[in-house]
């Protein structure tokens, strides 16, 4: 008997043996094509150069806390990240994981304004159908009805407005763009109605992950988000902890918007899955408002800037930019775009295909032409995780995609080194199992 408590307490999990390249491997020496359980392995499972660090790392210094020491590896990460980082991002803020990283951001957008004379500005602005992890401020800040639901009456008070889901919720003869702008001006709606002097953050995923399925923005949102935050001095924190990280063929995924964030959240490819690491980068003007006024962020954890950690994510950046995987990453993504198009294009129960880079989704429908989901008391997509695990694929298939509730996709996000036959592999075992599904 297990003493692990463990996320479903029904499930039998096979035990994780051993990685290989794109393959995890069960102790029964069963192999499976990691298409992403959470978006986290990017360079697949067996690394010699992440490997290499972290062993070297571990003999050299292991741990040293923040509060007395910096470290090498740590110094290296931040400099790096900042080479490639977008806008005036200057400074990086290292902790454990993405949760960890949204909640320091909604954090130090409160300080900021307190630092600079302005306390009365207290409020965030998110979206429905967003993800933004599990802590209590993270999750007050995330979207997703049925995540919040029953912690509903601890969460801090933050208001939603529309996300910007085109497939879903763009009217009739509505164009992309115009629909872009609206649901963006429904930013400046509520910073109105809160009160502009009020408000203190808007938060969102460039593109949305778990909750909606590789959604991206059509074209001209971002561009608008980033005027009306700052027609009101609005920080605008990026939540880039799935989609970050060259996944979806930019190191930075608002590098295909066009804009910078003041805050910025990474986690997940960060690590590559090597150590549990995200980081929180923010502006300079940020960083210096807290310098020149307290001295000192009123936050952290122990593991923050841990050394064995930010030695295997320096690791994992070089080796991105090295070898130029993110760009990898939005060839091999065309690609599996074609293939998913070409099996499933005409299927009638899939009504979307979408996404960017190495992060994708099918969205199933009961009907294509209305694109109404399927009826959730079936649990479509519980039933193909189920499905896709026999078949020796691990995807992320997730329900609740319109309202928390209702709607089912699979959400795909392959490591960046997966070669054409492994795409291959990818969608022949997907419709298997979509097809033992409905
Ligand atoms: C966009 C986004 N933000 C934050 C998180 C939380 O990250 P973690 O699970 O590492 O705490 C996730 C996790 O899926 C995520 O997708």
């Amino acid at each position: 008997m297990s003493h692990v408590f463990p996320r479903h307490t029904k499930s039998e999990l096979p035990i994780a043996a051993g990685g290989e390249g794109c393959y995890l491997i069960d102790s029964t020496g069963r192999r499976y094509l990691d298409c992403g359980d959470a978006a986290v392995s990017c360079l697949g499972h067996s690394n010699a150069a992440v490997v290499k660090a972290v062993q070297e790392q571990v003999e050299q210094i292991a741990f040293a806390h923040t509060g007395f020491m910096t470290s090498e590896p740590a110094e290296a990460l931040a400099d790096l990240l900042i080479e490639y980082a977008p806008g005036d991002l200057d400074r990086v803020y290292f902790v454990s994981g993405g949760s960890e990283a949204t909640e320091a951001a909604i954090k130090l957008a409160r300080q900021y304004y307190l630092e600079t004379g302005q306390p009365e500005r207290r409020h965030v602005i998110a979206r429905r159908q967003s993800y933004h992890g599990n802590t209590l401020g993270a999750l007050s800040a995330g979207g997703n009805e049925w995540r919040r639901a029953q912690f509903a009456p601890m969460l801090i008070e933050m208001t939603h407005i529309a996300p910007c889901y085109e497939y879903a919720e763009k009217t009739e003869g509505e164009s992309s763009f115009d629909y872009g702008q609206r649901v963006a001006n429904e930013l400046e709606a509520e910073i109105l109605r809160l009160g502009p002097g009020t408000v203190m953050a808007f938060m969102v995923e460039p593109v949305v992950g778990a909750t909606l399925g590789a959604v991206p923005a059509v074209e001209g949102y971002f561009t608008r988000i980033r005027e009306i935050c700052d027609k009101y001095g609005v920080l605008l924190i990026l939540d880039e902890v799935m989609c970050g990280m060259g996944r979806t063929g930019h190191l930075f995924a608002c590098d295909h918007d066009g804009i910078a964030p003041d805050i910025l959240c990474i986690a997940k490819g960060l690590g590559a899955g090597y150590q549990p690491i995200g980081a929180m980068l923010c502006s300079g003007r940020i960083y210096d408002a807290i310098c020149e006024g307290s001295g000192f962020f009123q936050h952290g954890h122990t593991y923050i800037g841990h050394p064995v950690a930010t030695a295997a994510a320096l690791a994992v950046v070089r080796e991105l930019t090295s070898r130029d995987l993110p760009a990898r990453a939005g060839v091999m993504g065309d690609k599996l775009q074609t293939l998913l198009e070409s099996r499933f294009g005409q299927h009638p129960n899939i009504g979307d295909i979408r996404g960017r880079g190495l992060f994708r989704a099918l969205e199933l429908v009961s009907d294509r032409e209305t694109k109404a989901p399927f009826d959730p008391s079936r649990g479509v997509a519980a039933s193909i995780k189920k499905a896709a695990m026999a078949e020796g694929l691990i995807c992320y298939p997730m329900s609740g995609t319109r309202d928390g509730r209702n709607g089912d996709h699979v959400l795909l996000a392959p490591p960046f080194i997966i070669e054409e036959e492994q795409l291959t592999e990818l969608v022949d075992k997907l419709d298997r199992a979509i097809t033992s599904v409905i």
